[in-house]
């Protein structure tokens, strides 16, 4: 009887020394979260049965970043066959299809994966699929050796020879394995080759040797690219935003200069959202539908309602809601503050532990004065206020609903709905004065001048 169960293992535990970091590889982000959650995301959409993670001793943190996913580690890094091995621990007696997955390789899709593992449940029913790539330069890959009855062994670049370093064709390190043979064949995997490593590689002419078949499904390169340098992750940063801002613009988002957008991996957009170049969403934006978002504005950890208008220059940082047709604009920083329906704060402004009442309008230059030094405290602007331009509101304080306060203002008391506060220096009046101050002067600069 078949067993359709699937078990992933997904090893990651090489801290990826080419990148010169204290953070382990996997660990590194992409659109704003780790590379290996990413993949994590991705074998998910198969529902597999179980997962491992393979992990090096002390990284807790990636333990963390794969959660709910079982990790085992692998102290002693003996090779990617002994990396495998190390997950029987978990998965015991496992007998379903074992996809056996690298960390480095964020850009897997699960279509891809779906089809080796539909190859792997195929009638000729191999031990052993590899995902196979043809990739521009093929460098140190491993090789698939092909005959007329598929693939009949996987040569490491080291253990090649020059004719079979010729093959175009290349292990990905991605393989879907019969469960039911794979803790025999990997029990038999020996070290004894150019690295001195039991190669996960070797199990293809193990099974073969044992009469079983094996195949291979080809892959895309962009897909199957691996990150194991700086310059590698920035490619990968952009091939991942592609992606994403091809699927805001399936959803119905216009985005004039794509190029210039970087989206986060949960970034949600309306239908009808227009984004001008050069904004930048960080992690935990969601975008009401028909907003305009301007150029030059950062995103991040805030809700934007539908019809509102962001920018040019506008910088929502998280806990900010901002409602309905309201409007942010140039140079506003709105921090933890609910801007609520049609209200507008469109000019140099910071907005912070506070909320806007309904069509309330905030003058320009105005600043919620909402830390003393030790404690973030609220500002409460009711529905209809206007708050004259540069306005200072020491916080705590409330101005009611329909209030109005005079520009410059410093205000230290809350003010009443529908009063009119003004809270500043009052304005004297010379009459004269200013020809005085002239003709004053004037005569002490001549003075000075026939001195010299
Ligand atoms: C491996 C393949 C090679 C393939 C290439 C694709 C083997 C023997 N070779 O080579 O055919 O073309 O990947 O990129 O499998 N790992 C562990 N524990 C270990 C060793 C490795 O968890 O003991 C993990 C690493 O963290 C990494 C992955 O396995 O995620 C691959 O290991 P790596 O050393 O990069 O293998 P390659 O030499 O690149
Ligand atoms: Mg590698």
């Amino acid at each position: 009887m078949a067993d359709n169960s699937l078990a992933v293992i997904v090893l990651a535990a090489g801290m990826g020394t080419r990148m010169k970091s204290a953070l382990p590889k996997v660990m590194h982000p992409l659109a704003g979260r780790p590379m290996i959650a990413h993949l994590m995301g991705t074998v998910n959409e198969l529902g597999p049965d179980r997962v491992v993670v393979v992990l090096g001793p002390d990284m807790e943190d990636v333990a963390r970043a794969v959660a709910p996913a079982q990790t085992v580690v692998q102290s002693d890094r003996l090779g990617t066959g002994h990396a495998v091995m190390r997950a029987r621990e978990a998965l015991g007696d496992f007998a379903g299809d074992v996809l056996v997955l690298y960390g480095d390789t964020p850009l897997l899709t699960s279509a891809t994966l779906e089809r080796l593992v539909a190859e792997r449940r195929g009638p000729a029913d191999p031990a052993v699929v590899v995902l196979g790539f043809k990739p521009e330069a093929p460098n140190h890959y491993g090789r698939l050796v092909v005959g007329g009855e598929g693939l009949k062994a996987i040569v490491e670049w080291k253990d090649a020879t020059p004719e079979q370093r010729n093959i175009p064709l290349c292990n990905s390190g991605v393989m879907a394995i019969d469960g039911r043979r794979l803790w025999r064949l990997g029990g038999r995997l020996t070290n004894e080759n150019a690295k001195g490593e039991y190669y996960l590689t070797d199990l293809v002419a193990l099974a073969r040797a044992d009469g079983a078949s094996c195949g291979f499904v080809l892959g895309e390169s962009d897909e199957l690219a691996g990150v194991n340098s700086r310059a590698e992750l920035a490619m990968a940063e952009a091939a991942v935003q592609r992606r994403l801002r091809g699927r805001a613009m399936e959803g119905g988002v216009t985005l004039i200069a794509p190029d210039t957008v970087w989206l986060a991996w949960d970034t949600v957009l309306g239908r009808d959202v227009v984004v001008w170049p050069h904004v930048v969403f960080g992690p935990g934006v969601t975008i009401g539908d028909g907003v305009t978002i301007k150029g030059f504005c950062h995103l991040e950890g805030c809700e934007v309602a539908e019809g509102a208008e962001i920018g040019p220059f506008a910088r929502l940082r998280p806990g900010a809601k901002i409602g309905a047709s309201a409007h942010i604009g140039n140079f506003v920083e709105i921090k933890k503050a609910t801007i609520e329906t049609r209200a507008k704060v469109n000019h140099l402004s910071y907005v912070g532990d506070a909320r806007v009442g309904e069509g309330a309008n905030i003058g320009a230059g105005t600043i919620t004065c909402n830390y003393d030094g030790f404690q973030k405290l609220f500002t409460d602007i009711g529905a209809g206020a206007f708050i004259g331009s540069n306005t200072a509101l020491v916080a705590p304080v409330t101005v009611g609903d329909g209030a109005v306060v005079g520009a410059g203002s410093v205000l230290t008391r809350d003010v009443a709905a529908d009063a009119l506060a003004v809270a500043r220096g009052t304005q004297t009046e010379i009459k004269g004065g200013g020809e005085r101050f002239r003709t004053a002067k004037r005569a002490a600069k001549a003075a000075a001048e026939k001195k010299r």
